[in-house]
């Protein structure tokens, strides 16, 4: 994707000791960035603040990652904002997560137009409350047409429902006669899965130091380069993306084969 490197090298002056945008290579950003923004709750607790104060702090990290996306060029960024495990957790902070992603993106569109940003979500979205499903299909119809990056809220997401899902579409597929048995491979059950047509990501960040999966895009990170730093998600900068970026540039990606060849 093209860059504005006016625009870019403004958006990243008064840089840190430690990282400067001039450390990464432009021409070799990663496509795909997705990130598993963790560590709300801890970033609050650690303030004496409720946990929903974590959440309210990670949206400004939230709209940071956006923007850094766009101005380094990325096709896609995909963000884990809500686990079909996350149900789990108190309904108060259940129900203010979902007030938060409507209010959110309502207040974020501007942000999507002026950076011709398309909006696309990954989960199952029939389970959220009516109000955030009308808003979410709003920022859908919205962004349709726009051009720029792909911007992939995860919500509601799970990876082993989304394969489960994904065999049970194949499985009707078969079962209508519009696929046969040994039409069912990779390319057939990716086209199936919430990401399809969407490239796997290149490089997955994770906040707060945990080294888990917590049930995101299995199928998808299969060759992914992982980067986990012990910063949590509110704290979250476009320094630390840029130490992401070339943290993973300087990494030697084989996908199984042999280096250089
Ligand atoms: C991540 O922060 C945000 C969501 C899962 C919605 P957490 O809320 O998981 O924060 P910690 O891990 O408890 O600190
Ligand atoms: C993963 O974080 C989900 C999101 C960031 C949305 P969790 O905080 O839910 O993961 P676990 O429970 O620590 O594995
Ligand atoms: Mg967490």
């Amino acid at each position: 994707m093209r860059i504005d490197t006016d625009q870019l090298r403004a958006y990243f002056s008064d840089a840190p000791e430690d990282i400067a945008l001039d450390d990464v290579d432009l021409g070799r950003v990663p496509a795909h960035v997705s990130i598993i923004m963790d560590g709300n709750g801890r970033w609050a607790e650690a303030r004496g603040l409720d946990r929903s104060q974590g959440h309210v702090a990670g949206v400004d990290a939230l709209r940071e990652a956006v923007t850094t996306s766009v101005r380094l060029g990325l096709d896609a960024l995909s963000v884990y904002a809500f686990s079909t495990e996350n149900w789990r957790r108190p309904q108060r902070e259940v129900n203010l997560l979902m007030h938060l992603f409507a209010t959110t993106l309502v207040h974020e569109l501007p942000l999507f137009h002026q950076e011709n940003v398309r909006l696309r979500f990954l989960g199952d979205l029939t389970a959220l409350p009516e109000a955030t499903q009308e808003v979410f299909q709003q920022g859908l119809d919205e962004t349709a047409d726009h051009t720029g990056m792909t911007f992939a809220l995860a919500v509601n997401y799970g990876s082993r429902a989304e394969i489960a899902r994904a065999a049970r579409l194949l499985a009707e597929d078969v079962a209508a006669g519009r696929l046969t048995p040994d039409q069912v491979n990779e390319d057939a059950l990716a086209a199936r899965l919430y990401t399809t047509g969407m490239p796997d990501p290149d490089l997955l960040i994770r906040t707060s130091g945990e080294l888990r999966l917590s049930n995101y895009l299995l199928w998808q990170l299969a060759y992914t380069e992982f980067y986990v730093t012990p910063t949590l998600w509110p704290d979250f900068t476009r320094w630390d993306f840029l130490r992401a970026i070339a943290s993973f540039q300087g990494r030697s990606r084989r996908f199984g084969g042999v280096v250089g060849k």
